[in-house]
């Protein structure tokens, strides 16, 4: 292996893990503007005026997002394309410092790229379905009214399993592919992006089911 495809390799490892971070944080700040859906009513509505007041800012974010989707999604196939070129059939590849163990192997890193189209998959639904729903931009009532329909409720649900598996792992491989990797941080790395995981994906949870069961 040349040592250009070497480098170019390590700046688009990075490349993926900056924009993995930058849609985990996205995760981040789209969970709490949709547990305003708990606060008074008209408030969730509220917010995405707010936001739409923003102007080109808040174009400008949305296209950042965008971008740095794509550029997950696009990198991510290029090495695995690479990969797939210069690895023998059946090789695995041990780094020396793997973090934790066997973690880089294990489930969650093996379904990476199956979790990561079932994302893209219910992306393009719910964009559909709020981002580029015709009509009024009434976001509460919209929301109110899928989920009063308990197949939604489901999707929506089942939909959290593969983003719960992609953030479980690339959260703590992220941060490794930027070189954040440390002895004493490292073993910590898998258990801080599974306890993340776990807190993003109840949080999500919780919101169609609330809606369902009108605890809110
Ligand atoms: C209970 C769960 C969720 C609810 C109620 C919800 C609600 C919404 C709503 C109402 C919008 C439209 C916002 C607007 O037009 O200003 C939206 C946009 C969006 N949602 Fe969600 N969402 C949920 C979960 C998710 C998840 C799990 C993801 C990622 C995997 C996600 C990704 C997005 C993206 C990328 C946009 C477009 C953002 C923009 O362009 O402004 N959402 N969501």
């Amino acid at each position: 292996m040349n040592i250009a495809i070497l480098s170019s390799s390590v700046v688009q490892k990075a490349l993926i893990a900056l924009s993995g971070l930058f849609l985990f944080a996205f995760l981040l700040f789209h969970l709490a503007g949709n547990l305003l859906l708990f606060d008074t009513p008209g408030r969730y509505n509220q917010l995405a005026q707010e936001l739409e007041a923003w102007g080109w800012l808040f174009h400008g974010l949305e296209l950042t997002l965008l971008v740095a989707f794509i550029t997950h999604v696009w990198l991510t196939i290029a090495i695995r394309r690479q990969q797939k070129k210069f690895l023998p059939k059946h090789t695995h590849v041990r780094h020396k410092n793997a973090w934790a163990g066997n973690w880089a192997v294990n489930v969650t890193s093996r379904l990476m790229t199956i979790s990561g189209s079932l994302i893209l998959g219910f992306l393009i639904i719910h964009l559909q379905q709020f981002r580029f729903h015709p009509g009024e931009r009434n976001l509460e009532a919209l929301v109110a009214q899928l989920f009063h329909n308990p197949a939604w409720v489901a999707v929506y649900e089942l939909a959290l399993l593969p983003i719960g598996l992609h953030v479980a792992h690339g959260f703590g491989s992220s941060l490794q592919s930027l070189g954040f990797g440390h002895e004493q941080i490292t073993p910590w790395l898998p258990r801080l992006s599974q306890i993340l995981s776990v807190i993003l994906i109840l949080g999500y949870a919780l919101i169609p089911l609330a809606i369902y069961w009108q605890i809110r």
